[in-house]
C-alpha cells in the first residue's frame, strides 16, 4: 500500500556528493514522479484556440514571411500545460494551423511523423501525396503518412488556412525525427482515390490474385460524405451523439499507426459525458457552437475554433446548435501498447 517514500534530504551529503559523482541516483525520491497511484499525472493542461484570434496573425504572417522562407508557415497550438512554444498540444499530438496564399507552393519532403491536415478555410488548396492530387475543401481530411513524399499548391483566389496534426511529440521524443527535401512530384492524371475506387463505404476494387493492398489506399476523405454520413445516424439517435471512425477503407484498422480520428455530430440541445479515457485529445470545430467543460474549466467554443484535453479528462459537452467536431487522438498508439483504457465517471 501507498506509503511515505524517502527523499534525497533523508540521505548523508557525503553520499549524494559519491552518488552524483559515479553518475548515479536513488529512485525512491523520483519513484512517485514516474509512477504515481492509480492514474498518470499529465503535464498537459487543457487548451483553447479560438480561430477568429488567430487568423489575422495567420494572414500577417502571409505578409511578413513569404512561403520559401518558411517552408511551411504554420503557427503552433502549444499546450498550456508547457507553455507558449511548446511543439506539441498534447503529450503526443502536435497541432498546427497552416496558411498557404494563392499561387503558392509548399515543396516537396518527406519525414518520419505522420501528418493529417483538416481543412478549416478556403478553396484551391491541394496536397500531392505519392503523385495523387487531393484536393483540400472545408472539414476534408487529408493523410500524409510518415515516409511519404508530400507538397501543397494552392490554385484557388482566397488564403486557404488548414490545421495540422502531427505524431511528431512521439518522433522527436524517440529522437527519430527527420525531413527530406525534394523536387516536387508529377500529379496522376486523375481524381484521387476517395472519388474513384472508394466512392462508396463498402466497397472495394476487386482484388486480382498476389496484387499486394497499398498501405494507405485513400488519403483524402471528403468531409460532405463525412457530414451526411453523421447527420444519417443522428436522425435515428435522438440527442444521442453520432461518432464515426475515420479508417482505412481495406483493413478497417486506424487510418494512421499512432493517431485516431473520429467525427462527431452533437444535436442541437444535446449534452454528451463521454468516459474517462487514457488517450489525450483534441477537438476541432467543423461547425457548431455549444461549450465543454474539461476538468470544472468551461471552454465556449465556435467554427473553426480548437481544445485540448489531456489523458483521463472528465469532459462534459454541450451542444446550442447542431455542432460538427472531429476529435484528434492517441488512441492507436496506446492500443499497440496495450493499455487503453476507459473509465466510468
Ligand atoms: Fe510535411
Amino acid at each position: 500500500m501507498s506509503q511515505q517514500l524517502g527523499t534525497l534530504e533523508d540521505l548523508p551529503e557525503d553520499y549524494r556528493a559519491d552518488m552524483q559523482k559515479a553518475g548515479v541516483a536513488p529512485l525512491w525520491p523520483m519513484m512517485r514522479n514516474v509512477l504515481p497511484h492509480g492514474a498518470p499525472k499529465p503535464q498537459t493542461a487543457a487548451g483553447y484556440w479560438n480561430y477568429q484570434d488567430i487568423r489575422p496573425l495567420l494572414i500577417r504572417a502571409g505578409e511578413l514571411t513569404p512561403v520559401e522562407k518558411a517552408e511551411r508557415r504554420v503557427l503552433v497550438l502549444s499546450d498550456p500545460g508547457r507553455g507558449v512554444g511548446a511543439m506539441q498540444a498534447t503529450a503526443s499530438i502536435y497541432l498546427g494551423l497552416q496558411l498557404l496564399l494563392p499561387g503558392e507552393t509548399a515543396p516537396a519532403h518527406v519525414h518520419t511523423p505522420s501528418a493529417v491536415r483538416i481543412i478549416v478555410e478556403g478553396k484551391g488548396g491541394f496536397t500531392v501525396v505519392d503523385g495523387e492530387k487531393l484536393p483540400m475543401e472545408e472539414g476534408d481530411l487529408v493523410l500524409t503518412p510518415g515516409g511519404e513524399w508530400h507538397d501543397h499548391g494552392h490554385e484557388g483566389e482566397e488564403p486557404i488556412v488548414w490545421l495540422d496534426a502531427l505524431d511528431l511529440p512521439l518522433f522527436y521524443y524517440l529522437e527519430g525525427s527527420y525531413a527530406k527535401e525534394g523536387p516536387l512530384q508529377s500529379q496522376r492524371n486523375r481524381p484521387d482515390a476517395s472519388q474513384v475506387e472508394y466512392l462508396s463505404a463498402g466497397l472495394a476494387p476487386t482484388r486480382r490474385p498476389g496484387a499486394g493492398v497499398r498501405r494507405y489506399p485513400m488519403m483524402r476523405y471528403p468531409w460532405a460524405r463525412t457530414e451526411a454520413a453523421l447527420r444519417a445516424m443522428a436522425a435515428y439517435g435522438g440527442d444521442e451523439i453520432a461518432e464515426l471512425d475515420y479508417v482505412n477503407p481495406e483493413t478497417g484498422a486506424d487510418i494512421l499507426p499512432t493517431m485516431g480520428f473520429t467525427a462527431m455530430m452533437l444535436p442541437a440541445g444535446s449534452k454528451h459525458e463521454p468516459p474517462l479515457r487514457s488517450s489525450s485529445a483534441a477537438f476541432h470545430v467543423i461547425r457548431g457552437r455549444g461549450k465543454t467543460r474539461i476538468n470544472g474549466e468551461t471552454f465556449e467554443w465556435g467554427p473553426k475554433d480548437t481544445f485540448s484535453v489531456p489523458v483521463f479528462s472528465e469532459i462534459t459537452h454541450e451542444a446550442d446548435a447542431d455542432s460538427f467536431l472531429v476529435r484528434v487522438h492517441d488512441r492507436p498508439l496506446q492500443d499497440k501498447l496495450g493499455y487503453y483504457e476507459e473509465r466510468s465517471r
